[in-house]
């Protein structure tokens, strides 16, 4: 199965130049405790974006891109294990991997930025079951954490 895993801002945002809006270590530490020793898919940009140049170290980066392999073939063959699969992003590849994924992880940020050039797609909470994990607070912005089961 696949579980999207991400964090946004009021009006849905990601990211803004290629990197992330908020640095939220409260945030960074649940997302280091449920993807590692996991499989995770992510863009080609968002794979970029990360320091370092190696990914996401302690977990098997699935990285898509229009210039290496089919992404269809890859999705098709993760979504057949019965292992949870990480969506990381960026919003490309949310929007693709959305109908795919029976579960989001939100960290829903108390927050917005006019500045947000990527955003999270709309979804119809309607169709989910919503669960609240917890809530943090780091450099005075505050979060919550949300789990999203499809009906
Ligand atoms: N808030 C969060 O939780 C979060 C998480 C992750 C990322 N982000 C932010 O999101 C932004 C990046 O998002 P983005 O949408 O611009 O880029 P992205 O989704 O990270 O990467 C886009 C690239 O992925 C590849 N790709 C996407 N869909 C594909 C498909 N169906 N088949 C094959 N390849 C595919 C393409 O690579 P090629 O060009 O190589 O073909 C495409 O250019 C950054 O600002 C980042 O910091 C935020």
């Amino acid at each position: 199965m696949f579980s999207i895993i991400a964090v946004v801002g009021k009006n849905r945002e990601l990211g803004k130049k290629g990197g992330l809006i908020w640095r939220l270590p409260g945030d960074m530490k649940f997302f280091r405790e449920k993807t590692l020793g996991h499989k995770v898919v992510m863009g080609r940009k968002t794979y970029e974006s990360i320091p370092g140049g190696k990914g996401l170290e302690g977990r098997e980066n699935i990285v898509l891109s229009r210039k290496s392999g089919d992404a269809e073939a890859i999705i098709r063959e993760l979504a057949c294990s019965n292992e949870e699969v990480f969506v990381a992003g960026g919003g490309s590849v949310y929007q693709k991997m959305l109908p795919y994924s029976a579960r989001l992880y939100l960290t829903e940020v108390d927050a917005t930025d006019a500045e947000a050039d990527t955003f999270f797609p709309e979804f119809d909470k309607d169709k989910y079951t919503r669960v609240e994990l917890g809530k943090g607070e780091d450099n005075g912005i505050k979060y919550t954490f949300s789990q999203y089961d499809k009906k």
